[in-house]
Order: structure tokens, then C-alpha cells, then sequence
């Protein structure tokens, strides 16, 4: 027997209708983030591999065990993008976005690769959208970014939405805090887990996402990076809270809020939805005013989001808000053989006068093309038989309301079905 195949493990088809549900996120989206002034930006599916080690960091899960990354021809290493910030970064200053406006605020919607151990929510390929405001380091930009994450899946129907937010400071008094984290565990050095011990050398900021109950016990009187933000830090923290308040947006302060990514600094955010289970972030994002500086450009501080497309219609299903399928609105019957080659011209005019037609190229019988008018839930049947071909006209059958059939002249045919009796 011939093999055949299967999609990589990890990876998903998507089928109709559900590509329908896809398309309203997609179209929902552009025109949400054209309201909002972001203007959208396409990079390539793979990168240097470097330029997600310098920003992500080398240290990060992402870039230490899940990235796809691969030699070409040239001995170039190179890797499928896991992420979007740092492309769309490499892509603001190879460009030099920055003169365009002392403001580029840029949105994607695109696909990413990560070698994950796949469960629900969590792929190796997957989508996501996000936002990326490029220039501002003022809490209103913060809040703008928050705020749209926010709305956006409000938009989509996605509801009981927790916002976590925190700040994690400068790098300085991150560093000032990790000294601070490394001597508190330090007496419980052989009770953490081997990862934890290598992170605290590697990344000590990472052992507070840790998912080990015992860790989370000796955690639980660790000191906290919020009490420990420099002053300036703090007034953009409280800043971007009372944003987030005049704006009615409710958040939970996370003492912890430690993004599976280095490039952060200040705010960081997440948003979940109560019924995805395990992998319950839908979103995630915050400021990175160092990153540009430190991958090559002028130092510009910046700040955005992404959010899971996969999870956000899985959020969707189960409060299940439903995209309709477009209804095919006419289907073309054949009622002999010679009508077969007029069927196809019929079904492109119709088409190209903008009305959705279809027809059978299957050369099904009579009845199996009306059984599948009605599969398609047509509006309207039309019929041509040897007595229409002769006559220059159609049968033209209401399927939906009143089952009525008027024989309409074929050149009459578009005139009619825009504006039936
Ligand atoms: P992230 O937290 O790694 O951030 O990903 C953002 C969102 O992508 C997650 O909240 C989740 O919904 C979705 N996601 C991540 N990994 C997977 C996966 N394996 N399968 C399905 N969905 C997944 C970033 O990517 C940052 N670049 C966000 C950002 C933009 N920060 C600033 N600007």
C-alpha cells in the first residue's frame, strides 16, 4: 500500500468552516487596529538565529530548547521565528522606521514556531496577533497598548478576562533584586529543582514562574521585585494604573509577573481567560525600552503585545460565538446535457456581477444536483433544460421562502436575482 501522510505533530489544518471563524478574528483585527492607528507589518518566516538569542536571551525556554533552527546551503543558521517582536525590531531599524514619525506604531497577524511539548493551546506552529508602539516611554502608551489588547478581545466576544499586570524595573534594580532573590533562596540551595539551581546562576528572575509546589512554598516569603522598583519606575508604574483605571480596565497586580522573555523592563502584563485550563494566558506583553538600542539601533524605548490566536478561539467556542458561513446564494442545475458547458458561463457572470453562485462539474444527475442545492442552503435553484436552452431563458427557484418557480429570460437573469419578486 502506498504510505501516506500526516501533519507534523504540533501542527493543525484548518478546515472549513473553521477557517471562517479565522477569517472573522483576521478581519475583526485589521479593522480594529486601523482605528486604533496601527499600521500593519509583514516579515519573513525565518530570521538569523542570532537575532533571537540576543533578544529573547540565550537563557530563555524559547531559545534554549524550542526553537526550529536549521543550516542552509550557505551554512547560514537560521530559525523559523518564535516570536514577532524582535523580527519586527530588526525590521524598524534596517528600515529606519524611526523616520517615518518619532511615533511608528505597527501591528502583525502571523504565524510562529515553537518545538513545545504539544496539548491544548499550545502548538508548534501557531498564530498570534500583537501590536508594537515604537518611540513613546510615557505610562499612556503603556496603557494604550493594555487597553487595546484588552478591547480587542472584548471585541471578539472573548469575556471574563483577568488582566495581571506588574513592572520589573530597570535592568539596574533587576539586577539589584536578583542579588537580593539569589541570597534568600540561598538556604534552600538543595531543595530547589536542578533547573532552579542553574537559574540561579543563569536567571534568577525565572525561578519565581516556577510551577513546583515546593518551590512555590519557599517563594511564598520571598522579597518582591514591585517593593524594590526605583522611584522612577514607580511613578511610571502608578502611572500606567490610574491609565488603566480612568479607563474602567480591571487588573490584578502580580507580584510575579516574570515573562518567558529577556527583553523586558517596566511593564509587563498578561491577560487569561478562566476556561483554557492549563495554558490560560491569552496574551502577554510589555516594555522593552532596551532591546532596539541593544540589537543595533538608536536607544528607543518601545512597547506591544501578542496574543494567541488558537487560544483566543478556543475562549471563543466555549462561550461559543459562531461566524456564519457565507451562503452560497445560487446554485446552477443542469437538466440535460447540453446545458453542462452554459452552466459554467452562467455560474462566472452571475459571479462577476457579484452574486455567489456555484454549479455541479460532476455531471450528477437531476435530483443529486438539487439535493445538493439545498445541502448548500441555496437561496435560489436555476434551471436550464432543453426547453430553456431554445427559449433563451431559466427556471428560477425560490428554496428558502416561497418555493415559487418564474421562468426569467437568460440575459434578464443577474437584473432579477438583485432584485427578485
Ligand atoms: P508570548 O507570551 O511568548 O509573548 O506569547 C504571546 C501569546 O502567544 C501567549 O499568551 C499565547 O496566547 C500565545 N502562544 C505562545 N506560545 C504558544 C504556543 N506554543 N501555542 C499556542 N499559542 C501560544 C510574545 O511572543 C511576545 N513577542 C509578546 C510581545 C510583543 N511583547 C512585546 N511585544
Amino acid at each position: 500500500m502506498t504510505k501516506s501522510f500526516q501533519s507534523i505533530k504540533g501542527t493543525k489544518d484548518l478546515l472549513p468552516p473553521e477557517t471562517t471563524r479565522w477569517r472573522t478574528v483576521e478581519s475583526v483585527t485589521h479593522d480594529f487596529m486601523g482605528r486604533w492607528g496601527y499600521k500593519e507589518i509583514r516579515t519573513p518566516v525565518f530570521e538569523q538565529t542570532e537575532l533571537f538569542a540576543r533578544s529573547v536571551g540565550e537563557e530563555s525556554d524559547i531559545v534554549s530548547k524550542q526553537m526550529y533552527t536549521f543550516s542552509d546551503q550557505s551554512k547560514n543558521s537560521l530559525t523559523l521565528k518564535p516570536e514577532l517582536t524582535a523580527p519586527v525590531m530588526r525590521a524598524y531599524i534596517q528600515h529606519d522606521l524611526a523616520r517615518t514619525g518619532a511615533l511608528t506604531k505597527l501591528y502583525y497577524i502571523d504565524s510562529l514556531f515553537r518545538q513545545e511539548r504539544p496539548q491544548a493551546g499550545r502548538l508548534r506552529q501557531f498564530h498570534q496577533y500583537g501590536v508594537e508602539a515604537i518611540g513613546s516611554p510615557y505610562p499612556e502608551q503603556d496603557a494604550e497598548v493594555i487597553a487595546l489588547a484588552y478591547k480587542l478581545l472584548q471585541k471578539l466576544g472573548v469575556d471574563n478576562l483577568t488582566l495581571y499586570l506588574s513592572s520589573i524595573g530597570s535592568k539596574e534594580c533587576r539586577d539589584r533584586y536578583c542579588q537580593l532573590l539569589v541570597d534568600y533562596l540561598a538556604p534552600y540551595h538543595d531543595k530547589l529543582s536542578q533547573t532552579s539551581q542553574k537559574r540561579l546562576k543563569t536567571n534568577p528572575l525565572r525561578i519565581l514562574d516556577t510551577k513546583d509546589p515546593e518551590e512555590q512554598d519557599i517563594l511564598q516569603k520571598a522579597p518582591h521585585l514591585l517593593d524594590h522598583l526605583e522611584n522612577d519606575d514607580r511613578i511610571h508604574y502608578e502611572s500606567v494604573k490610574r491609565h488603566l483605571t480612568d479607563l474602567n480596565i480591571p487588573f490584578i497586580q502580580a507580584h510575579s509577573l516574570v515573562r518567558g522573555l529577556d527583553y523586558y523592563s517596566r511593564t509587563t502584563f498578561e491577560i487569561t481567560h478562566p476556561r483554557l485550563g492549563a495554558q490560560n494566558a491569552l496574551c502577554g506583553g510589555g516594555r522593552y525600552d532596551r532591546l532596539i538600542e541593544e540589537l543595533g539601533g538608536k536607544p528607543t524605548p518601545a512597547v506591544g503585545f501578542a496574543a494567541g490566536i488558537e487560544r483566543i478561539l478556543m475562549a471563543m467556542e466555549k462561550i461559543e460565538v459562531i461566524a456564519e458561513d457565507t451562503p452560497t446564494g445560487v446554485y446552477i442545475v443542469a437538466a440535460c446535457d447540453a446545458a453542462r458547458p452554459i452552466i459554467v458561463e452562467l455560474a462566472v457572470d452571475l459571479r462577476d456581477a457579484g452574486i455567489t453562485a456555484d454549479f455541479d462539474t460532476i455531471r450528477r444527475s437531476l435530483k443529486s444536483q438539487m439535493r445538493e442545492a439545498n445541502r448548500l442552503n441555496c437561496a435560489y435553484a436555476v434551471f436550464i433544460g432543453e426547453d430553456e436552452l431554445r427559449k433563451n431563458c431559466v427556471q428560477v427557484k425560490n428554496l428558502t421562502t416561497t418555493g415559487k418557480q418564474v421562468e426569467v429570460k437568460t440575459n434578464n437573469l443577474v437584473n432579477y436575482l438583485q432584485n427578485p419578486d
